[in-house]
């Protein structure tokens, strides 16, 4: 399993121009996990929550590519929803992703998520417009169905 770790919330607040980070907006619309490998402390990936709407976040996840297929985003993607419909009471997380996304409609998929449609023309990227694919998971799903794996990562999840 991955060690999957809360970025220290004490840690500087600002860049070096005096910007806040996200993560000191009040009330707070984002989570993030930090992803490590076994071995040690490197930073390999992390596991995204933007709050949206009522109840409602949006999930989002990448893990560096000589880490791929370890189950990594697997198991930050858990232990990130887990905390999304427990301490934060959400009711939906969804995630809208390319159609040529192969690895992460398979890890949604792997996680539950129903398949929900088309965006035409959501994304403008790398000069054009990209449809996106609809996925979500409600909190009732997931009490059924995904939960954390009982070896579950060492993660400290907080909502502060
Ligand atoms: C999507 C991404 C986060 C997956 O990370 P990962 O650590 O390799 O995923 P995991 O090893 O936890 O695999 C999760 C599931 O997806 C499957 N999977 C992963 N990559 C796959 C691929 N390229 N093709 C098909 N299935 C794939 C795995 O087999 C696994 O399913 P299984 O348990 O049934 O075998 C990673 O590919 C990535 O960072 N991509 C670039 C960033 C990105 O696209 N992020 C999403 C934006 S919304």
């Amino acid at each position: 399993m991955a060690v999957v770790r809360l970025p220290d919330p004490r840690a500087a607040s600002s860049d070096a121009h005096g910007r806040h980070r996200t993560r000191h907006t009040h009330p707070r619309t984002e989570y993030y996990l930090a992803v490590t490998p076994h071995t040690d402390d490197r930073l390999i990936g992390f596991a995204r929550l933007g709050l949206s709407g009522v109840q409602a976040a949006k999930l989002g996840a990448a893990i560096a590519a000589d880490h791929w297929r370890c189950g990594y985003a697997l198991d930050a993607a858990r232990t990130i929803i887990h905390f999304g419909f427990t301490t934060l009471g959400l009711h939906r997380i969804s995630g809208a992703i390319g159609p040529d996304n192969a690895a992460s409609i398979a890890l949604v998929t792997r996680l539950g998520f129903t398949r929900e449609g088309r965006l035409r023309d959501h994304v403008f990227t790398n000069g054009a417009w990209r449809d996106s694919i609809l996925y979500s998971l409600l909190a009732h799903e997931w009490e059924t169905s995904c939960r954390p794996q009982t070896s579950s990562p060492q993660a400290t999840v907080t909502k502060d």
